[in-house]
């Protein structure tokens, strides 16, 4: 919701990358990563549709913060909580009362604006910056999407879209710590959709209607939680080292107190370096009691943690939560690697290639197989590797073209491995593998390449 307060606190470091935004835009449309929602219909703002090889690095980024957060850590676990929840969670969470933009629209163009985000000047002058008409006083516009639910559309049936899934752990924490034996401290990792009405959608998918999050909250004895915050806040700043995201485009950003939210003691963004400039990622919050206590208040439940190793005390957690968009990550993720480069002499058609440099974790395909030609056989060998391959890897098959081409095609989609099936390869049983990063060619026998592509992965270090 304040974000860009963050963002106009800094002098905004030059972006020296070889992305931009329509660059990107144009490149997740043309390969299949990203379309505008409702396209044929003139498209639906605020909402975007992840195609063939968005929904892979999406699924990818999702189960990479997955793998992080659970399996990595023994006392954490997982949820899949509804979208839909009781409403008064919301009255509870604060953010009926407290989850909102201020607006102002110009009577004359129509235009709605955030007043933060409009010059200082117009908003004195009430002048629209668009086309100089009125602007309206400012108000509050709650950023819940509200609807009804059964049949009839009274107060009594309102429900709102969750607008974050940090909500759906609180009023599960009670019975994950029944179910699970869980002991303080712990922590609860979910992944899924959040919507809010937001007034200014701008950036492709940087900011939209419809989005997901990827947030752990993890549990805290009072006392504690300045020592588990700064934990958490070097946990997840380790976490974009180890997936080989560029370091200097990252930085922290603490809250002041006028960005605080309501819910927060203390908070730090980590920023990315976007094309557009410096921009939250992610955020560490240190929750305090706030929510639990709000929902002991609001369900007349009790919500105190019973520690049994210690006389049976008593107490509300604190809780450090770790809350990051995973179609924010995507876009981050595309920023990050995208890569242009000369590559041979010019006038070569091939002299230049635009390259996603992906972590072979996080790419949509991990190896294509490729036969030099479609007859004599090479086809159904490069068919039968693929099978073979299959199993363990996300694979392609590509027979059209130039092979300089469709090596191009796989630099752009971010596939970090080509295998490619030659005449040798029938006579002696070997086949080329191509890096996508250096594109250096080695010649190994087929045999091999299962396990050579697990010693790639597991050893890939990111150089450009
Ligand atoms: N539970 C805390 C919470 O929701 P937030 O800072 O409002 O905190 C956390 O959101 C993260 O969710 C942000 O850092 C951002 O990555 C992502 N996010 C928030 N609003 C978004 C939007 N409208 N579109 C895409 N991602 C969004």
């Amino acid at each position: 919701m304040q974000e860009e307060y963050a963002v106009q606190e800094y002098a905004v470091q030059e972006y020296s990358g070889k992305a931009t935004m329509e660059k990107i835009t144009s490149l997740a449309k043309r390969r299949g990563f990203v379309f505008q929602s409702s396209e044929i219909y003139g498209g639906q703002s605020g909402a975007w549709d992840y195609g063939p090889l968005g929904i892979e690095l999406k699924n990818r980024i999702a189960a990479a913060w997955w793998k992080e957060m659970t399996r990595l850590h023994d006392n954490i676990v997982g949820l899949d909580s509804a979208i839909l929840m009781h409403p008064r969670t919301w009255e509870a969470s604060g953010h009926v009362e407290n989850f909102t933009d201020p607006l102002v629209d110009c009577k004359k163009c129509k235009s709605r604006f955030r007043s933060d985000m409009i010059p200082e000047e117009n908003l004195a002058a009430k002048k629209c910056p668009d086309c100089g008409g009125e602007l309206t006083d400012i108000r509050k516009f709650n950023l819940m999407f509200k609807t009804n639910i059964g049949a009839a559309e009274d107060t009594a049936s309102v429900i709102y879209l969750r607008p974050e899934t940090a909500q759906g752990i609180y009023v599960n924490y009670k019975n994950i710590i029944q179910s699970n034996r869980m002991k303080i401290p712990f922590g609860i990792a979910q992944v899924g959709k959040a919507f809010r009405n937001e007034i200014v959608t701008k950036n492709f998918i940087f900011r939209t209607c419809e989005f997901e999050q990827l947030e752990m909250q993890y549990f805290v004895k009072p006392g504690t939680d300045e020592e588990w915050f700064n934990e958490w806040r070097k946990k997840r700043w380790a976490y974009y080292e180890k997936l080989g995201v560029k370091m200097d485009h990252l930085r922290w950003h603490q809250h002041g107190s006028d960005e605080l939210a309501h819910y927060a003691k203390d908070a730090y963004d980590i920023q990315y370096l976007f094309p557009m400039g410096w921009r939250e990622l992610e955020g560490v919050h240190n929750r305090t009691d706030y929510d639990l206590n709000r929902h002991t208040e609001y369900s007349g439940k009790d919500m105190q943690y019973i520690d049994q190793d210690n006389n049976n005390d008593r107490y509300i957690p604190y809780i450090i939560e770790t809350s990051a968009g995973l179609t924010r990550n995507v876009l981050m993720i595309l920023c990050d690697a995208y890569d242009e480069e000369q590559v041979a002499e010019k006038g070569n058609d091939d002299d230049f290639r635009t390259v996603l440099r992906f972590h072979p974790d996080l790419a949509p395909i991990t190896v294509a197989i490729l036969p030099l030609m479609k007859k004599d056989g090479l086809a159904e060998l490069a068919q039968d590797i693929r099978t073979e391959l299959k199993e363990d890897y996300s694979t392609d098959y590509d027979q059209a073209g130039a092979i300089g081409r469709r090596y191009r095609r796989q630099d752009e989609a971010g596939t970090p491995f080509c295998v490619t099936v030659d005449y040798q390869s029938k006579e002696d049983g070997t086949v080329t593998l191509r890096f996508r990063d250096s594109m250096e060619q080695v010649r190994i026998p087929r045999a091999e390449l299962a396990s050579r592509l697990h010693q790639e992965i597991k050893a890939y270090k990111r150089v450009k």
